[in-house]
């Protein structure tokens, strides 16, 4: 009896100590040292230290970091001339401290903007003089503040259209094409050594890709910076097609900019409209759109592994044209996929799972990189 139960125990250890050591260990960061950046979003929890086991993992398997939030400008300057740093200083410090690639997100947006932006002392719209005045002293104040320590910054996000058209922002009602150069040569003024990026979703639509062509080209021929085009890729199961997001990868190489896959997550679930992710279109709870609440089954998560395992592929395939691919967040509990595009669901999108956990996907992506 007592060898039966001693027999069980070594069996119980042997199965627990094989669960612990479900991943190998090794670090995606060091797996992909020779390749590119490996980067994560981090946010408040993270930046104040307040998620230590997630703080444990960036510190872990990722090179570099980007703000999630803190560096929008509603918190950089809620008020005009009232600029709010102390959470942006944090994260900047905990990526120095780590020596990460640091990423600042974001100088343009029309999203998570301050109200006063486009109003005048008067209570009207600016004029272009004043709009021009205000993005300029917004990115002076941000980019100055970190010189030489925040490495890369996307200056305009989300300005064009799927069908290449402009996105009818207020910086484009009331400054035409030109607010994208502007920004950038005031990003340029405030910092001359970091690298500048355009960043945008769904950057695979063909009629998209030419459109950011046009203005990296135009950047270029006009001696203004610009260093990389950074692809949001909050994708799903079925699309985009690998091909389509090859071609863009191939594209925006081909017009002399280095490629950022940046903000990258993979959602198992349905999706109401595709892969737009333009923050303001949000839709109600709807149950049947939260199929799986409690675990992915095997078959979807099959389906969700190869999926990451494509696109990692794709990536080392295109290793000399990407700079960094960045996740948009660590653990599937802190996505922000779980609200959008619908509020409120239960998303498996990230590497990490809700017991911060790496995901068995992990070990394959870096096994990965003995390959290629
Ligand atoms: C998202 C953040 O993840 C959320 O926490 C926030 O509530 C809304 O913005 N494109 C971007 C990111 O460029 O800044 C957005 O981040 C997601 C879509």
């Amino acid at each position: 009896m007592k060898k039966i139960i001693a027999l069980a125990g070594i069996l119980a250890l042997t199965v627990s100590c094989k669960t612990a050591q479900s991943s190998s260990g090794n670090s995606l960061k060091d797996a992909y040292k020779n390749k590119f950046y490996i980067g994560t979003a981090m946010d408040l929890p993270q930046i104040h230290g307040t998620d230590v086991k997630s703080d444990d993992i960036i510190r872990k398997h990722f090179s570099s970091v980007v703000a999630e939030n803190c560096m929008k400008s509603m918190f950089i300057q809620p008020e005009e001339g009232k600029f709010f740093f102390d959470d942006a200083d944090k994260f900047v410090a905990f990526g120095e401290k780590n020596k990460m690639f640091i990423i600042g997100h974001t100088l343009v947006w029309h999203s998570q903007l301050p109200k006063w932006f486009f109003i005048g002392k008067d209570g009207k719209e600016v004029s272009e003089e004043v709009l021009k005045q205000r993005m300029k002293s917004h990115i002076s104040a941000l980019v100055g503040r970190y010189k030489g320590r925040v490495k890369g910054y996307d200056v305009v996000n989300e300005a064009i259209m799927e069908d290449g058209s402009y996105r009818k922002s207020k910086f484009y009602e009331i400054l035409g094409e030109e607010f994208i150069p502007l920004a950038f040569q005031f990003a340029q003024e405030a910092d001359p050594n970091a690298e500048l990026y355009y960043n945008d979703y769904n950057e695979w639509y063909p009629e998209k890709v030419k459109t950011v062509v046009k203005i990296v080209k135009n950047l270029k021929s006009r001696g203004i910076r610009i260093d990389g085009v950074g692809m949001q890729t909050h994708v799903g199961l079925d699309t985009p097609a690998l091909q389509e997001y090859e071609k863009a990868i191939t594209d925006y190489a081909a017009a002399g900019v280095k490629v950022n896959i940046t903000e990258m997550e993979i959602s198992p679930l349905p999706s109401p409209w595709g892969t737009s992710a333009n923050v303001a279109d949000k839709v109600a709870y709807d149950a049947k759109m939260n199929p799986y609440t409690k675990g992915l089954p095997q078959n979807v998560q099959t389906e969700w592994e190869n999926r990451y395992l494509d696109f990692f592929n794709l990536f080392l395939k295109h290793q000399d044209k990407i700079r960094r691919v960045t996740l948009w967040g660590v653990t599937d509990n802190q996505s922000w996929k779980n609200d959008f595009p619908v509020k409120g669901r239960t998303d498996y999108p990230l590497l990490f799972d809700r017991n911060y956990q790496a995901k068995p996907v992990v070990d394959k992506i870096i096994d990965l990189t003995k390959s290629k």
